[in-house]
């Protein structure tokens, strides 16, 4: 018992293929705050989307199927896991995880060239940049290690009688190990536009059975 006991005192961090998260997930203890609607438990898992999970509504899908809500990893740990998930052929992997532009601040972006770092009002990284589908993981660990946001546009027009057209990647994901941002239409644009980034996984979250 004692010796149990300081087992589970001297290692809180723990993942393992646990009988309290289905098929796919991973168990992990969490320090409950305020930030993460006092979570101490969570279910991680990277699931293959088989298709383009550039995409970010079919990124959601894929999560809903498995009774899950798009997340993403809260502390240094969880990163290491859903970066070195086991089985993953490539040496990068790119998987779509929670946290896509407001719309407002999309809306900014278009009319100025932002650095929304020193953005003091409600578009800073840490206020209201992003939104979030899942309220169980707090995002600062994500938006302290992210590599600026956005990180690159495009436009085009089809031709000279079109209109302007801007995208800018508002979506939030970890591609070969980077936080970053993508377009979040995935590779199914059109002729015109330069082709998102390929990204077939998705970090989907949900509570232990
Ligand atoms: C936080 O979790 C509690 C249950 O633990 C739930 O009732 C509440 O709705 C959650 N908060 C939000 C903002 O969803
Ligand atoms: C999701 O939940 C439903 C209802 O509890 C269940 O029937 C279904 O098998 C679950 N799906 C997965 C992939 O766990
Ligand atoms: C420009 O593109 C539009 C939409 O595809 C097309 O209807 C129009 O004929 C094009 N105009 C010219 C000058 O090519």
């Amino acid at each position: 018992m004692a010796s149990a006991l300081l087992l589970f005192l001297t290692l809180p961090f723990v993942f393992s293929v646990d009988p309290k998260c289905p098929e796919g997930f991973h168990y992990f203890k969490r320090a409950p705050t305020a930030w993460n609607n006092y979570t101490k438990e969570w279910c991680l898992g990277v699931i293959d989307g088989k298709e383009d999970c550039g995409n970010r509504d079919f990124a959601r899908s894929i999560c809903i199927n498995h009774n899950a809500t798009i997340s993403m990893p809260e502390n240094k740990h969880e990163f290491e896991f859903v970066t070195k998930i086991p089985g993953a052929k490539k040496t990068k992997i790119n998987h779509a995880i929670d946290g896509q532009m407001s719309p407002r601040c999309v809306n900014k972006y278009m009319k100025h060239h932002y650095w929304f770092r020193k953005e003091t009002g409600e578009c800073n990284l840490k206020k209201g940049l992003f939104l979030f589908d899942d309220i169980n993981t707090d995002p600062s660990f994500i938006l302290d290690n992210s590599e600026g946001s956005p990180n690159h546009d495009d436009a085009h027009r089809v031709n000279e009688t079109t209109s302007l057209v801007k995208y800018i990647s508002t979506c939030l994901t970890i591609m070969g190990g980077q936080i970053q941002t993508e377009f979040c239409f995935g590779q199914q644009m059109n002729e015109y536009n330069s082709k998102a980034a390929d990204i077939r996984t998705v970090v989907c979250g949900r509570p232990p059975l």
